[in-house]
């Protein structure tokens, strides 16, 4: 399992009519799997009634259109067909059981499968599972403090497809954050990037959290926690870099007032030099 981009599973029982003739038997299969960017995905029937089969086939549908995938009989053993081969692998064969792994999926392997019990003499069985994938980067959350004490501006944002829910928390029960406001910005590439703000007031102790978590479908979640910077040293944040400018431009003044004293010194001291040798 832990190889597999499978993120989660809904396991149904299918009962499925195929072709001209009404054909049922029972299909265990998910209905949904859920699949991160680049993760593999393990597809998996079982034919849970046993039945003459001769072949296992499986189907990718796209547009109502069936292409064959991969097959796996008795007789020939397991075929990948032209067009999958970087892309799938059986990862158990048996007749009355199959999987296959899609490897390192992408948005184009977003779609249904069928996985085709051929039997003797009834026809086949049909199993249908889609595959659905997603993307989520891990949240941004940033904590500023407002101008009025005792409050602070938390902005958590998350990049996903389809566009990431955002949830903000905090870990003191006694403050409570208001004025939400969220913006949805789509990416080039079909993400979203979701950003929520809000305003966190209340009586804080220091070792209060902030907690972001973004969500995508039913996929696990992405938490981060940030702990709310100190009073005392986080007006620092931000001044800090202004306390150390400034202290930057007095050395620089200082620098600049002692090379003009400098040089009026040595001025002097010539003048007076010269001054003295006039007089003599
Ligand atoms: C079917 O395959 C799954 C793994 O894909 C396995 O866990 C299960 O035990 C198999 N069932 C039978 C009846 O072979
Ligand atoms: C914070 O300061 C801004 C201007 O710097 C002002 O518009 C705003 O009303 C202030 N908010 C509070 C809560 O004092
Ligand atoms: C800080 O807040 C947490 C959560 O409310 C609480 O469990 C903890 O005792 C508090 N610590 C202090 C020092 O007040
Ligand atoms: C899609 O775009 C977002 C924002 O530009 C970026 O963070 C993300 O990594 C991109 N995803 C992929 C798969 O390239
Ligand atoms: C955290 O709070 C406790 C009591 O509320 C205090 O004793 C401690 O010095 C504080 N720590 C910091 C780092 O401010």
């Amino acid at each position: 399992m832990s190889h597999l981009g499978v993120s989660f599973y809904v396991i149904s029982v299918f009962i499925l009519g195929v072709s001209d003739k009404v054909l049922t038997a029972v299909i265990q299969t998910q209905q949904t799997v859920l699949a991160a960017v680049g993760e593999d995905a393990d597809l998996s029937c079982q034919l849970l009634e046993t039945k003459d089969v001769l072949q296992v086939t499986w189907q990718k549908i796209s547009h109502d259109v069936e292409t064959n995938v991969a097959t796996y009989s008795k007789y020939f053993g397991q075929r990948v067909n032209d067009g999958f081969n970087d892309k799938v692998e059986f990862k158990y064969t048996g007749l009355q059981n199959c999987s296959i792994v899609i490897r390192n999926v992408m948005e184009q392997d977003e779609g249904c499968y069928h996985c085709l019990f051929n039997t003797y003499p009834e026809g086949s069985f049909t199993g249908r599972t889609c595959l659905q994938i997603y993307e989520l980067h891990e949240p941004v959350v940033d904590v500023r403090e407002s101008n009025s004490t005792e409050e602070w501006v938390v902005s958590c944002s998350a990049t996903g497809r389809p566009a990431p829910t955002v949830t903000l928390s905090v870990s003191q029960q006694d403050l409570s954050f208001s004025q939400y406001n969220t913006v949805s910005v789509s990416n080039t590439n079909a993400t979203f990037t979701v950003t929520t703000t809000a305003v966190l007031s209340g009586s804080r102790n220091n070792s209060t959290q902030v907690g972001c978590a973004a969500r995508v479908l039913s996929a696990p979640h992405r938490e981060v926690m940030v702990t709310i910077p100190d009073d005392d040293d986080g007006d620092d944040g931000s001044d800090k870099k202004s306390g150390s400018n400034q202290r930057n431009l007095g050395i620089r003044i200082s620098v600049i007032l002692s090379s003009v004293v400098l040089v009026l010194c040595v001025a002097a001291l010539i003048f007076v030099g010269l001054y003295e040798k006039e007089i003599s």
